[in-house]
C-alpha cells in the first residue's frame, strides 16, 4: 500500500466509525465503546500521517465505477481535477476491494479461513474471525491491522454461537456484509465403515453449520442493504470419489444446492450466495493425506495441474465473490481445483 492509499484508508475508516457512532442509539454502550476505540486509533494514525505530509495533493478512487477525485491540502479536502493516470487509480481501487465491508468468516483460525481473514483485512474489510480454536483464532486477529478484526468463539453447529457472532459484527463494526461459511471437517472410510454418529458429526459441521450461518446472517445483511454469502463446498460437492468418505461428499453436495436455494430466496433482498469448490489444497486439513506418499500420489495424479493448490489461490476467488466486482453473480459455483472436475 502506498502512503497515500494508507492515508485515505485511514480517512475512510475514521469517517465510517464516526458515521456509525452518530447513528448509535444512546443506550448501546457496547457498540459505543468498540467504535470509540476504533475511532481513536484511526485518529491517532491519521494525525501522524498529516504530520509527516502524507496525503497532501493525492487523489483517490473509493470504489469500482465510483470515482472520487479530490486533492487534500494539509488535511483539508479540496476539489481537484483528474490527476495522474487512470490505471494507477484503478490499481488503487483494486487494492481496496472490500473497503467499508464487514465480513464474518467461520473456521477462520487456520487454513483457508485464516488466509481469507488476512486478505480481506488487507483489502479494507473489518473481519470477525469465528472458530472453536480460540488461541489460533486470536492469533489470526492479532496479525491483522489494528482495529480490523475481532475473534469470537463460534461452534458452527450452535445456534447461540451464531447469534453471538452476528451480533458481535454489529456491535464492533456496525454491520454485516459478507459471510464466508468456511468451517469444515474431513472424514475417512467407506459407507459400511461409517457409523451413524460419524455421519451426523460431519453433516452437523459441514451442512447444518452452513444453514445456521446463513439463517442468522441474513437479517443482519438485510439491515445492511444486501450482502454476499460464500459457502465453501469442495470439488467433491460436484463429483464423487470412491476413496473419499460418503458423509463428506454428501455434506459438500448439500452445501452446493443450499447455496442455490439461498441465492433464489434472497436475490430480492440484494443478498447473493455462491459456492466455492476447492480441489486438494495445502492446509492442516490435508496434512495427514499429504504425509502418506501413496495417497499423495493418487491425489496428485487426479489433478491436471499436477499439484495441490495453495490456500491463497482459493482466497482470491472468495475475495472476488465477497467484493462488488461480483455484483451480478449469484447461485453460481466457482471451481478452484487445478482441473479436477473438468475430467
Ligand atoms: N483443504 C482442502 O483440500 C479442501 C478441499 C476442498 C474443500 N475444503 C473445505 O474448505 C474449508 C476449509 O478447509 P481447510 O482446508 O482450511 O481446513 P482446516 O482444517 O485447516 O480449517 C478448518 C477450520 O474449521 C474449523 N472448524 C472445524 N469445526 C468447526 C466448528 N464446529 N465450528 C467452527 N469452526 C470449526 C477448524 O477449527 C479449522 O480452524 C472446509 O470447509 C473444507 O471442507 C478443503
Amino acid at each position: 500500500m502506498t502512503d497515500y492509499q494508507y492515508y485515505y484508508e485511514l480517512r475512510s475508516r475514521l469517517a465510517f466509525a464516526e458515521k456509525r457512532l452518530n447513528a448509535l442509539p444512546p443506550d448501546d454502550v457496547i457498540s459505543r465503546v468498540c467504535l470509540e476505540a476504533q475511532r481513536d486509533a484511526w485518529e491517532k494514525r491519521l494525525a501522524a500521517c498529516v504530520e509527516s505530509g502524507v496525503g497532501v495533493g493525492s487523489v483517490y478512487i473509493t470504489h469500482w465505477g465510483k470515482i472520487t477525485m479530490g486533492g487534500v491540502m494539509a488535511g483539508q479536502d479540496v476539489t481537484a481535477g483528474f490527476v495522474g493516470n487512470l490505471s494507477e487509480k484503478l490499481d488503487i481501487a483494486a487494492a481496496m476491494r472490500l473497503d467499508g465491508k464487514v465480513a464474518l468468516i467461520s473456521g477462520g483460525a487456520r487454513g483457508m479461513g485464516a488466509v481469507e481473514a488476512g486478505l480481506f483485512a488487507r483489502e479494507g474489510a473489518r473481519v470477525v474471525v469465528g472458530d472453536v480454536l480460540e488461541d489460533e483464532g486470536r492469533a489470526v486477529v492479532a496479525g491483522l491491522p489494528e482495529g480490523a478484526g475481532v475473534f469470537v468463539r463460534l461452534d458452527v453447529t450452535s445456534e447461540d454461537d451464531w447469534r453471538r457472532a452476528v451480533d458481535l459484527a454489529g456491535e464492533c463494526f456496525g454491520r454485516l456484509d459478507v459471510l464466508v461459511n468456511n468451517a469444515g471437517v474431513s472424514a475417512v472410510g467407506g459407507i459400511e465403515d461409517t457409523t451413524a454418529a460419524e455421519w451426523d458429526r460431519v453433516m452437523a459441521v459441514n451442512a447444518k453449520g452452513v444453514f445456521l450461518g446463513t439463517k442468522y446472517a441474513i437479517p443482519a445483511m438485510r439491515r445492511a442493504g444486501g450482502g454476499s454469502i460464500i459457502n465453501i463446498s469442495s470439488q467433491l460437492g460436484i463429483v464423487a470419489m470412491g476413496e473419499s468418505s460418503p458423509q463428506y461428499i454428501a455434506s459438500k453436495g448439500a452445501v452446493r444446492l443450499l447455496t442455490k436455494s439461498t441465492a433464489l430466496q434472497y436475490a430480492a433482498d440484494g443478498i447473493r450466495a455462491n459456492s466455492v469448490h476447492p480441489g486438494p489444497i495445502v492446509t492442516p486439513m490435508t496434512e495427514g493425506r499429504r504425509g502418506d506418499p501413496s495417497v499423495q500420489e493418487l491425489m496428485v495424479s487426479r489433478i491436471p495441474l499436477g499439484r495441490y493448490g495453495e490456500a491463497v489461490e482459493v482466497a482470491y476467488g472468495v475475495l472476488y465473490l465477497a467484493s462488488d466486482e461480483s455484483s451480478f453473480v449469484t447461485g453460481s459455483e466457482l471451481v478452484i481445483d487445478g482441473g479436477w472436475v473438468a475430467q
